[in-house]
């Protein structure tokens, strides 16, 4: 990850921009998963706080959410007041067993290189009939775009390259099965509207330059392009997002 100053500000804004995504479908899984009534829930790999500075507003519960990156936990203690966030690898939680009524995750799995030996710590730590919820995993490998411009291949190729897995959404099922839950899933799968793209392309595509896969020359021109085709309503992009609701 980047050095620099803004770097703060910068991934907070980025996991917000990506929290909007799906903001209408979370309040369904809340309701599905009775948070409200809930009275311990835990995010793991809060990042910046986005996802339980919205948990803090839609319960009564004390909410611990946990981070492997002290730099994360940093931003999140400065943005949300009421959350206790501790450093702590989603592979091994110092919690006790069977202690939260609700445990979510949101673009967890794919960066993790144990997703199994995460997902039975957050069984351990989830309480008999509780839910363990991973709000959104994506699959690149199902990405379509019109014109074709390689947005979704170059994510790929950048994913890979960060050590993560972009095909994460596809495995999601067979891995909550796995770990003994009850599962549910459920496919998120819209194509970007107009104003989706206007406010996102840029920065969808900056994450490939700084990534090495394009140069400073090509990104202008990309965009440049991108915008003409934007204006004209001409540009489609779609890929599924896959959230699994299981059940201890
Ligand atoms: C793409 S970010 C998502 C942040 C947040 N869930 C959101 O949607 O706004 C993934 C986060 O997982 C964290 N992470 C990665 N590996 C982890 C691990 N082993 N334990 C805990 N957190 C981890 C990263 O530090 C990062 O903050």
């Amino acid at each position: 990850m980047s050095k620099d100053v803004d770097w703060g500000p910068k991934i907070h804004e980025q996991f917000r921009r990506q929290a909007k995504w799906t903001e209408d479908f979370r309040k369904q899984i809340y309701r599905q998963v009775s948070l409200k009534s809930a009275k311990r829930v835990l995010e793991v790999g809060c990042g910046t706080g986005v996802i339980a500075e919205e948990l803090k507003q839609k319960s009564n519960a004390k909410i611990t959410a946990i981070d492997i990156d002290e730099r994360m936990i940093k931003i999140a203690e400065e943005n949300v007041k009421d959350v206790q966030f501790l450093v702590e690898n989603a592979e091994k939680m110092s919690m006790k067993d069977n202690f939260f009524d609700v445990i979510f995750c949101q673009y967890l799995f794919l960066w993790l290189p144990n997703p199994k030996q995460a997902l039975r710590e957050m069984v351990r730590v989830c309480k008999k009939g509780g839910y363990i919820v991973a709000l959104a995993e994506p699959d690149y490998g199902a990405w379509l775009e019109y014109p074709e411009m390689d947005l979704g291949k170059k994510h790929i190729k950048y994913l890979e390259k960060e050590g993560a897995d972009p095909l994460m959404g596809r495995k999601l099922l067979s891995l909550f099965e796995e770990a003994g839950l009850q599962t549910y899933l459920v496919t998120i799968a819209q194509s970007w509207n107009q104003e989706n793209l206007r406010n996102n392309i840029e920065e969808e595509w900056k994450r490939v330059l700084e990534a090495d896969l394009i140069s400073e020359e090509e990104y202008s021109k990309i965009i440049e392009k991108e915008f003409e085709l934007i204006d004209k309503n001409q540009r489609m992009i779609f890929m599924p997002v896959f959230c699994a609701i299981g059940k201890k």
